[in-house]
């Protein structure tokens, strides 16, 4: 049954025997964390890397690795009926392939046999392995079965080789695990174009105009998206985005600096969204008289001219209506954009009055002069508003959850 969190999901976590496997260790202690209720199943091969007991001292369960060795009669069946999920980290190619050929040699592929819950195979071998045509044919397989393969990474293998096969990171296994746990909600069949952090506005090739915004909201934002099934774009003038992110199917990332790149990439990214959300602190000027050269101090104080920005939110909204009129049946007849203002005075009356300035269907305002939330802290509130006023206000929160509300919105709206 899809949930609506990790928290109480039953997933039974297969570990095969990879160099990986102590990696599970971890993965397991994850999931525990955000309260997944995980019963670990090993093979034979697994057990030689990491022991039961470090899965049953961690692990709320119990850890199995004998399909016969236990009072339970037909536990393959019990395991395989009560999961949520199975995820399997790190897979070996015996295993991809035992799966693959419908064989139920052990407990884990009896249990990967005797499920309707969703798979996630995440596969680690050496990279000549991992390319094997057999093992690539294997895992295609299983793809076309809609098991869900999180790819193996680039990167440090056993005996120091590198290349191909590496197991995914656990970051990048989390997201896929949140993600198809929740991929019920009405975001499965969405695109989500988000855009996040301040742009810049050079001066010369060394110099720029920025902002304080962090990105974090707008990052926290498509994440959320994500996990709830969206294909995402996120549009990020952020130069450190979490490393994982580039690792996830649907989580297109593309990097801009000035408002002029924003607007184009958003614009073009609109004609495929259902949802666009400027969460970017866009810059209202740019520089006219940018310099092609850095400019010395010998040069003498410069004198910038600046010129205003594309108003992307306004471009977005009036591209909106000119495509709607063109041909009913567009994207953009449903198309719903979200703006963002930050605020130091009177926020109410600014955001209803910027909503009904930028004729966006919502706008989240927050303060940010407030030292403890908003720009470049985890935390956020935010107040919630459409056409017809205030909708929520979202008190103090981490930027996840302020995310989660935002699209509840959404989601309750559309
Ligand atoms: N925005 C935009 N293009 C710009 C400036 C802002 O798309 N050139 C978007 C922001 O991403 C945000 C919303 O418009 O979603 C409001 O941004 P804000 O800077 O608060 O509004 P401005 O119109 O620039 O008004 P002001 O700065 O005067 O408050």
């Amino acid at each position: 049954m899809p949930l609506d969190s990790i928290a109480g999901a039953n997933i039974v976590l297969g570990v095969t025997g990879g160099i990986a496997a102590y990696k599970a260790v971890e993965l397991l202690r994850l999931l525990e964390k955000q309260n997944a209720v995980v019963t670990p199943v090993l093979t034979k091969g697994a057990t030689r890397f990491v022991s039961e007991l470090t899965f049953n001292a961690l692990c709320s369960t119990k850890a199995y690795s004998s399909l016969i060795d236990y009072d339970e009669p037909i536990l393959h069946t019990k395991l395989g009926k009560n999961a949520d999920l199975i995820l399997v980290a790190p897979a070996t190619a015996r295993l991809i392939g035992t799966y693959a050929a419908g064989i139920a040699s052990d407990l884990l592929t009896s249990v990967l046999i005797a499920t309707n819950a969703p798979v996630i195979v995440c596969p680690a071998m050496h990279t000549e392995m991992y390319e094997n045509i057999a093992v690539q044919e294997n895992l295609a397989t299983l793809k076309r079965r809609k098991v869900i393969v999180v790819d193996s990474e680039y990167g440090r293998l056993a005996q120091n080789d590198v290349g191909k096969g590496r197991l995914a990171s656990l970051d990048t296994i989390l997201a896929v695990v949140k993600r198809t746990l929740m991929s019920h909600t009405s975001l499965s069949d969405k695109t989500v174009t988000v855009t996040a952090g301040g742009t810049k506005e050079y001066v010369d090739p060394v110099r720029f105009i920025s902002n304080k915004s962090s990105g974090k909201q707008g990052i926290a934002i498509a994440l959320e998206a994500y996990y709830r099934g969206a294909t995402v774009n996120l549009v990020s003038t952020v130069v450190g985005i979490p490393d994982y992110l580039y690792g996830l199917e649907n989580f297109n990332i593309y990097h801009v600096e000035t408002a002029q790149q924003m607007s184009e990439k958003v614009l073009e990214l609109s004609h495929f969204s259902n949802l666009v959300i400027m969460a970017a602190a866009v810059a209202d000027f740019r520089v006219a008289n940018e310099s092609r050269l850095k400019i010395h101090r010998q040069e003498g104080t410069p004198k910038l001219e600046l010129v205003p920005t594309v108003d992307i939110i306004s471009e977005l909204v009036t591209l909106r209506s000119k495509s709607v009129t063109k041909n009913s049946n567009s994207i953009f007849k449903h198309q719903k954009i979200i703006g963002f203002a930050a605020e130091t005075d009177n926020l109410d009356e600014r955001a209803l009055a910027k909503l009904k300035n930028k004729n966006v269907d919502f706008l989240v305002a927050n303060d940010v002069s407030k030292a403890d939330i908003g720009f470049d802290s985890d935390l956020n509130a935010v107040s919630i508003y459409n056409r017809g006023g205030l909708i929520k206000h979202v008190a103090k929160k981490n930027k996840h959850e302020v995310a989660a509300e935002i699209l509840d919105v959404y989601e309750s709206e559309i």
